[in-house]
């Protein structure tokens, strides 16, 4: 990007908590939106800002910065608009993030993609990078994208125990996270592998992507991990099958080949508690899971599987609900599953569950040993 306007929105804004003028700054304030104005016209997003008496350069996005300017611009006392104006100073000059992202909180109100909500409304996937949106089961880019840049720093790992297509693996070379994927079938590996390879040449990130055959309710991480050089992860992303909804092969170690729905759990259990050894203390544990319709019966194989999580040791910081998005297919069968509705009394499945857990430093019941 070309620097722009260089250092000059900062001193302009400097200069204006010397005034006392109310009408005065606000004139200021309005030329400085018309310059930003300006700017975007001439297809510019954002303006390079120089920190003086530091090497730092921001790149402050104008939509952030004239948010902020109309704000400070509708105050009625002197007092507040230099309240506002010093906040505004420091999110452009200084950068505060929590322990586990990198999300400035000086600059919160730039995040708006973020979500905070417990309710998943995502009207279509994200299309923009080589997701294979052909593998059936597999989740929409959103769900890895939210969680790995809320719950990681860029550099820090993210193990997939159900990799799958590899989703969540792609999403971490776009944000510059490294990754794990676990993953039963050979077939599925080597599928995951070309996305996050077509992925990677699109992007040209340094990332460090590793994928293992394995089972994830019995595999030695400690062992695999050593191999790769790598002690713990920060963040454990899980989206199992939903039991046997879907087959997704004839392994019979496959989840989706459990006998029983208990054999699933103890399952599932093992997975959350081989992950919970090689995850930092305090850290995420993600699971996407939905429920599932049998002889007549609404099974919550969701919150059957969330409690199976919570005995390894870990807390529930929040129960997420998602839509589903519509595919094609099921609209046209809307009609027909409509009715099918009525007559047999039950609803529709709408949505699926995102469980987030974070891990216990001292587990209360859970053995340690895996
Ligand atoms: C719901 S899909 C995950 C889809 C993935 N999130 C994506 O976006 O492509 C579940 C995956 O878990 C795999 N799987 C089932 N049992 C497993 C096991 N015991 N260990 C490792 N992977 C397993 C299946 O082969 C399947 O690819």
């Amino acid at each position: 990007m070309q620097k722009v306007a260089s250092a000059v929105p900062l001193q302009r804004l400097k200069k204006l908590l010397q005034e006392n003028d109310l009408p005065a700054i606000k004139k200021s304030l309005s030329k400085i939106i018309t310059d930003i104005g300006s700017l975007e016209a001439k297809g510019k997003q954002a303006t390079r800002v120089d920190i003086k008496s530091s090497d730092k350069i921001f790149e402050l996005p104008h939509a952030y910065f004239k948010k902020e300017l109309l704000q400070i611009c509708e105050t009625k006392t002197i007092e507040r608009t230099k309240y506002y104006l010093k906040r505004l100073l420091k999110g452009i000059s200084e950068v505060k993030t929590g322990k586990v992202n990198d999300i400035n909180l000086n600059r919160w109100k730039e995040y708006d993609d973020i979500i905070t909500d417990s309710l998943w409304v995502v009207k279509k996937r994200d299309n923009s990078g080589y997701h294979s949106a052909g593998y059936w089961g597999n989740f929409i880019p959103q769900i890895p994208n939210q969680f790995i840049r809320r719950y990681t720093k860029k550099g820090e790992w993210v193990l997939d125990a159900f990799l799958g297509s590899g989703t969540t693996l792609m999403e971490c070379q776009r944000l510059g996270r490294h990754g794990i994927g676990v993953e039963i079938q050979p077939k599925i590996v080597t599928l995951a592998k070309k996305n996050i390879s077509l992925e990677r040449k699109k992007i040209e990130k340094s990332s460090q992507i590793e994928i293992f055959q394995a089972d994830s309710s019995k595999v030695n991480y400690e062992e695999k991990f050593k191999k790769i050089g790598v002690t713990s992860v920060q963040l454990v992303i899980m989206h199992p099958p939903y039991w046997d909804i879907i087959k997704f092969s004839e392994d019979k170690r496959d989840l989706s080949n459990a006998d029983s729905i208990d054999a699933f759990l103890r399952l599932l259990g093992e997975a959350a508690q081989r992950a919970r050894h090689v995850l930092d203390d305090e850290r995420y544990l993600v699971l996407v899971i939905g429920d599932k319709y049998a002889d007549g019966e609404w099974i919550p194989l969701g919150f059957y599987a969330m409690n199976e999580v919570l005995k390894k040791g870990f807390k529930l910081k929040s129960t997420i609900v998602k839509n589903f998005e519509e595919t094609k297919g099921k609209m046209n069968q809307k009609e027909l599953w409509r009715y099918r509705a009525l007559v047999g009394g039950y609803y529709i499945f709408k949505h699926e569950y995102i469980f987030l857990f974070q891990k216990k430093k001292k587990p209360a019941s859970a053995s340690r040993s895996v």
